[in-house]
């Protein structure tokens, strides 16, 4: 309806056909991936909420295509080694992917450009393997691009780990707001991996961290199944969108008063960080950019 409020998960960052239609409807849309992440709006965070699931979903299905078992097995025919698992991007899916690796058995190693995350890793039993990059946290808690100085040694420092540590899994999810996903997984580290290893990149949505990731698709090169789900957090879909709905009611009762009608209190940082367009017109100029409008 003309005039109607749309809080939604809008991908706010490339122009797209439906911010047009949008705005010639004149509604007020928010869009979800700008909530900043305070602790206040930590209820309506969907992005953590679904990245969570996204996480745990990306290590089963690791799991169900090794063709080795995670934990470490001691029986009558033999013993069975654990398998290596490496997280890339330890955000709140690499966390979960960390911790559900460890809950089924694996030896996990992971790695992040945010020095914050060390202690983080560590707390969950893994092991933070440490690239002298420098620190690129940026605002909000996300993390900024790397320098193309930084970005070549993190390549020869990964192709180095990779091929030494006999790593079986690899769970991508480096992501940097509003950009493509850095390509940090190249087809020569794909190519030192031992036949039957698996790469599950849960970057694909935005392209992928692996070079050889077709997103959608589960593909098998030089040996190595490399997959690229896309919306995997909806394989989970009960909780997710029990996550979800919890996410959008709390944010909706922001937008209402005492009485139940709709206001909009552009002095809230969550209301002001948010709101894309305010009766079809953008927000602001440097959303007005972003949106194409
Ligand atoms: P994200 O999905 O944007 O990125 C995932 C991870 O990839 C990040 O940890 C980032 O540092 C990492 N990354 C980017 N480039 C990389 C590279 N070249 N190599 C390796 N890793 C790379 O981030 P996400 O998971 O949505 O959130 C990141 C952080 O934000 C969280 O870990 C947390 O510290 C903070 N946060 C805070 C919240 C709050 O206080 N309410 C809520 C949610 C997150």
């Amino acid at each position: 309806r003309e005039g109607a409020y749309l809080a939604a998960l809008l991908d706010p960052w490339q122009a797209h056909d439906s911010f047009t239609v949008l705005s010639s409807r004149k509604i007020t849309a928010f869009s979800l991936e700008l909530v900043p992440r305070t602790t206040r709006a930590q209820a309506m965070d969907v992005l953590s909420s679904q990245a969570n699931l996204a996480g745990y979903r990306g290590v089963l299905l690791a799991a169900t295509l090794l063709p080795k078992l995670f934990p470490m097995l001691m029986t009558a025919a033999g013993t069975l080694v654990p398998a290596k698992v490496f997280v890339l991007g330890a955000g709140v899916a690499g966390l979960q992917a960390i911790a559900t690796a460890r809950r089924l058995g694996a030896v996990v190693s992971a790695f992040d450009v945010r020095a914050a995350v060390r202690e983080q890793v560590q707390s969950l039993g893994a092991k933070f393997v440490e690239f002298d990059l420098g620190d690129a946290s940026g605002d909000g808690g996300y993390a900024k691009a790397l320098t193309p100085e930084q970005e070549a040694m993190q390549k020869r420092l990964l192709a180095e780990y990779i091929a030494r540590e006999g790593i079986d899994v690899i769970i991508t999810t480096a992501a940097i707001p509003g950009k493509p996903s850095p390509k940090l997984v190249t087809e020569e580290m794909v190519q030192s991996l031992a036949p039957g290893s698996v790469i599950v990149d849960l970057a694909s949505e935005r392209g992928g961290n692996c070079t050889l990731t077709r997103p959608g698709e589960t593909v098998s090169v030089h040996g190595v199944t490399i997959a690229g789900p896309l919306g995997i957090a909806s394989d989970l879909a009960c909780h997710a969108s029990q996550l979800y709905s919890k996410n959008i009611t709390t944010f909706a009762g922001l937008l209402l008063d005492r009485e139940g009608n709709l206001v909009l209190n552009r002095q809230d940082e969550i209301i002001a960080g948010s709101l894309v367009l305010e009766n079809g017109q953008p927000a602001t100029e440097q959303i007005a950019r972003m949106l194409g409008l």
